[in-house]
Parts: structure tokens; C-alpha cells; sequence
């Protein structure tokens, strides 16, 4: 049966306890806390531990989302994790996460590939999957072990990323005006080189070569990905915002992609809405990557700030490039 509209019913996150800090870092390379606070707005980040996988984050946000919603997991139909550091390259995490999470019951579980984008492009998935009935109880998550895959000695890319998971679980709304109202994807695979891993698929099998030129780890350019960021998630949320016939004093909350501050400063500037109206985790998070949405709205909620029928803009874009938007009325 058909539904007008999706509705999130419960979220949940996952923290790993290890907090590493800007001092920390500055002893393991050539930076400082005021350069990295200056440039990023980042002061510490989460790392899990070395004998858990992202399966076990995900499984942690998904459980909490499952709790707050009043879902049992078994009554769980579709699982979609969005991640780009999954606990290896196949199966999917999500078929462990199913496992973990013991949501066995005749329904599915995969993996999407869309970086940074990543849980905006499950919540699209998941709420045309409900809309068009489908399924009636579909647990998006996003979930980054970026630490795993980071260069500890490249001072431009470490200082950025951290470990995180959120997730939502999503079902049937009857009021078209509430829950999920519009979801917008892009990318443009000309920008693969900007931001990716280069080795450890098919193009580059893993080698003792391509380890001794780390080419299996994070490279970026930092600039590209910096004016991409602000102009294409600024373009975004416009676009969602035009669609949905609403203008930019109607939102009370952006949830956007925390990569940094200034990223976020340059999209509050270009889509005329205040920075205090973002809620923001960058500082104490750093970059989670898909992760990152769905840990803001799960935070944002849990400290009271998100209140019945406010309206919620969602931005993200990462490697791909991808990127997107969606507009939930709460
Ligand atoms: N500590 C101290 N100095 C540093 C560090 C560091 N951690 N990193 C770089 N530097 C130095 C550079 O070596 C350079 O020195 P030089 O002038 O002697 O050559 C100087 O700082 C300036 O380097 P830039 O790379 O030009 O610095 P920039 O102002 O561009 O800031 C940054 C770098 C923060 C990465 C910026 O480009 C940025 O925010 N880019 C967006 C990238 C991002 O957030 N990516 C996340 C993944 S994608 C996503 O989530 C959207």
C-alpha cells in the first residue's frame, strides 16, 4: 500500500569513547591547535577502537534509533548503510549490521557508495521505499571508520576526519505535509580525482607498491573540494528549499554536512540563512563524513532543539563528487 509521505520515527548515534585532540595531534605531526581551530573549527574528533569495525557503530545507532522509535529490529524490513569504509569489501556492513542487530526477518540489507552523501542518498531511498510501500520500516545509517583509511603522517588530511555512525528508522506518515517532503541527488564523476582512495578496488588491487606510496590511503585537494563543498551544497538546498515552495526564513534547523566551519559559514552566506541557525558538531565530531547528518539530528534532538513541525533542511556533499538535499517537516 502506497503512503503519502515518510517519517522518521526514531534516531540513534554511535560514539566511539576514544577522543582524540587537537594537542594530541599536534605531537604526531607538524601542526598546531590554532591552525587547525582556525582553519576548520575543529577541536577533537572520535577514534574507535582497533578491535571493532563500523558494523558495531552502526549497529549501536541503529539499535538506539530502533529503541527510541518502539521498533523491535526484527520488525525491520530494509537496512541501507551508507558508508565508504564498511567493514570489508564485500558483503555489505549492512548484512552485518542485520546480523548484530538480529533484524533477520525476511527483509533486506546493502550498502550505498556516495561518501560524505551518503545518508541523504539512503534517506531518498528509504523514503521512496516506504512511499511506495515497499517496506514499511526502513533503518537508514550512515557510519565512518575514517581513521582506518587516513594518512597519520599527511598534517592536511589528519586533521580533518573523525569516527562516527547515526541513524534513522523510517516509516509510513498519512499527513503529506509532515515527515520526509523531498529529497534532491546529483554528482558529476568529473571530479573523481579530487577526493578519493585510490588503490584497494579493481582499478588498483592492493600491493606492497601501492602501501609504500600510500596510495591506498585518503588524498585530496583540499582547495577543489572547499569550493565545491559551499557552492554545490548551497545550489542544493536552494533548489530543495524552491521545490518545496518555502524560502530560507521558513527553516529552523539546517543539519548539514559538518567537513568544516568555514564550509559552513560559505553556504550560511550563500543560502541567506543565519549560522546560528546550523547546528553545528564539527568542533566535537571533525569530519564523519555520511555519518554526519544523522549524528547532528540525533544530538540536535536529544538536547531539545528540534521541536514538533519545525522544518529541517539536510545538506551534504562528498568524494564523487556527490552531493544533496533534503527538506523533513518534523
Ligand atoms: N597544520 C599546519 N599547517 C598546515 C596543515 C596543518 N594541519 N595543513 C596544511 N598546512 C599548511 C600547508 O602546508 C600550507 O603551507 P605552505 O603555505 O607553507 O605551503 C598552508 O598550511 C596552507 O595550506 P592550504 O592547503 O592552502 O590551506 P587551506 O587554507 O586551503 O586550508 C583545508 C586547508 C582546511 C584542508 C581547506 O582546503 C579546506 O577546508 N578544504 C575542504 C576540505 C575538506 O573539508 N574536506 C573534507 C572531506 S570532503 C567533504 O567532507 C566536503
Amino acid at each position: 500500500m502506497t503512503s503519502p509521505s515518510s517519517r522518521i520515527l526514531g534516531t540513534g548515534r554511535g560514539v566511539p569513547p576514544r577522543v582524540l585532540t587537537n594537542q594530541d595531534l599536534s605531537r604526531m605531526v607538524d601542526t598546531s591547535d590554532e591552525w587547525i581551530v582556525e582553519r576548520t573549527g575543529i577541536r577533537e574528533r572520535h577514534i574507535l577502537d582497533p578491535a571493532l569495525a563500523a558494523s558495531d557503530l552502526a549497529t549501536e545507532a541503529g539499535r538506539h534509533a530502533c529503541e527510541r522509535a518502539g521498533v523491535s529490529p526484527s520488525e525491520v524490513d530494509c537496512i541501507i548503510v551508507g558508508t565508504v569504509t564498511g567493514d570489508c569489501p564485500f558483503p555489505s556492513t549492512a548484512v552485518f549490521v542485520q546480523k548484530k542487530l538480529g533484524a533477520i526477518a525476511g527483509g533486506c540489507a546493502f550498502d550505498l557508495s556516495a561518501a560524505c552523501a551518503g545518508f541523504i542518498y539512503g534517506l531518498a531511498l528509504g523514503d521512496n521505499f516506504v512511499r511506495r510501500g515497499q517496506f514499511r520500516r526502513v533503518l537508514v545509517i550512515g557510519v565512518e571508520v575514517l581513521s582506518r583509511i587516513v594518512d597519520w603522517q599527511d598534517r592536511s588530511t589528519c586533521v580533518l576526519f573523525g569516527d562516527g555512525a547515526g541513524a534513522v528508522l523510517l516509516g509510513p506518515e498519512s499527513d503529506p505535509k509532515r515527515g520526509v517532503l523531498s529529497t534532491h541527488l546529483f554528482s558529476d564523476g568529473t571530479y573523481t580525482e579530487v577526493l578519493l582512495q585510490q588503490a584497494g578496488g579493481s582499478r588498483e588491487p592492493i600491493t606492497a607498491e601501492a602501501i609504500a606510496a600510500k596510495r591506498h590511503l585518503v588524498k585530496m585537494n583540499g582547495r577543489e573540494v572547499y569550493k565545491h563543498a559551499v557552492r554545490n551544497m548551497a545550489q542544493a538546498s536552494k533548489l530543495a528549499l524552491e521545490a518545496n515552495g518555502l524560502d530560507s526564513q521558513d527553516v529552523n534547523w539546517v543539519l548539514a554536512h559538518q567537513a568544516n566551519l568555514r564550509i559552513l559559514e560559505g553556504v550560511s552566506e550563500r543560502v541567506g540563512i543565519p549560522l546560528d541557525r546550523f547546528y553545528l558538531n564539527v568542533d566535537r565530531y571533525g569530519n564523519t563524513s555520511s555519518a554526519s547528518v544523522p549524528t547532528v539530528l540525533d544530538e540536535a534532538l536529544e538536547r531539545g532543539k528540534i521541536k514538533t513541525g519545525d522544518l529541517l533542511l539536510m545538506t551534504a556533499l562528498g568524494g564523487g563528487l556527490a552531493w544533496a538535499s533534503a527538506v523533513v517537516r518534523w
